[in-house]
């Protein structure tokens, strides 16, 4: 018998602590569950993710008003929600945190990509998880600990992500590529939308490629920051299978239009790929 309203209560599961099985247990409600299980499911089943994902980021989105950009989006075809968490310490910028993750959760079956830009992303894992993060991504520079903080996204039952800051070289990664299920390069220095591309992170998506045929690796390598219409090509042709975008998303007139033709020019360059 599950109680919806407490288990997606990220303040009473924070009080009761951590258990080892608790990943399992928010599946499990998951598949059970009347609104978000079945449909979850369904979708899972007959969705198969294209080989690139377009991820809008919320930030740039108007939030008095972020249920009808979540519609628009949806009208675009995503599957993936990118939602920035900024704490005024990592980053110089305050955003959104795990209320906000868990009225999304309400108001979407889109997958919810979290992208931590916070001091300490531990002590916050299991609630953004319990509030219905999807994916988790967590920062290199964030933490000594980064993998501990992956296994607990694991734990908790979303898919674990790291993250590099323009600054920071893929090695840095090394030991902790084997168990991610996704890579975010920063193409920006994080805690602003609207920023320009910084093109050296197409190298460093070509180097997490490389790595990944190397060694037999199953991450998908993201990129954050300055992506849009004129960019696209260069990006996927060197790797990049989730791209993050704010402003070439939301400040359009036609947010659908706007992934939709990112969408596009993805496939267009996949074809092309040699
Ligand atoms: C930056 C954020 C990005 C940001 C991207 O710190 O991590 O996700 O929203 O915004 P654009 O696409 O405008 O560069
Ligand atoms: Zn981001």
């Amino acid at each position: 018998m599950y109680r919806p309203r407490r288990r997606w209560n990220w303040e009473s599961r924070t009080k009761r602590g951590s258990s080892a099985d608790d990943g399992f247990e928010r599946r499990k409600y998951r598949e059970n569950h009347p609104v978000y299980g079945v449909p979850y499911d369904r979708i899972r089943r007959v969705r198969v993710p294209a080989a690139v994902e377009v991820a809008p980021s919320i930030l740039a989105a108007d939030f008095a008003c972020l249920g009808d950009a979540i519609r628009a989006v949806e009208a675009g075809g995503v599957t993936l929600l990118h939602v920035d968490v900024m704490d005024g310490h990592f980053v110089p910028n305050i955003s959104i945190g795990i209320p906000v993750v868990a009225s999304l959760r309400k108001a979407t079956r889109l997958q919810l990509d979290v992208h931590l830009m916070i001091e300490n992303p531990e002590r916050y894992i299991e609630a953004f998880a319990s509030a219905g993060a999807d994916m988790i991504s967590v920062h290199q520079e964030a933490t000594p600990h980064l993998d501990r903080a992956l296994s607990m996204i694991r734990e908790h039952g979303s898919k674990p992500g790291a993250v590099i800051n323009p600054a920071t070289p893929v090695v840095m990664l090394s030991e902790v590529l084997r168990k991610v299920d996704h890579v975010l390069v920063m193409s920006v220095n994080p805690g602003f939308g609207g920023q320009a591309f910084i093109p050296e992170a197409t190298d460093k998506i070509r180097e997490l490629r490389d790595i990944r045929e190397r060694h037999h690796y199953s991450y998908r390598i993201a990129v954050d920051g300055g992506i849009g219409p004129e960019n696209v090509a260069e990006v996927v042709r060197a790797g990049a299978q989730i791209l993050v975008a704010g402003t070439s998303v939301f400040h359009t007139p036609d947010p659908a239009a706007a992934v939709r033709e990112m969408a596009h020019l993805a496939s267009e360059a996949l074809a092309q790929r040699v």
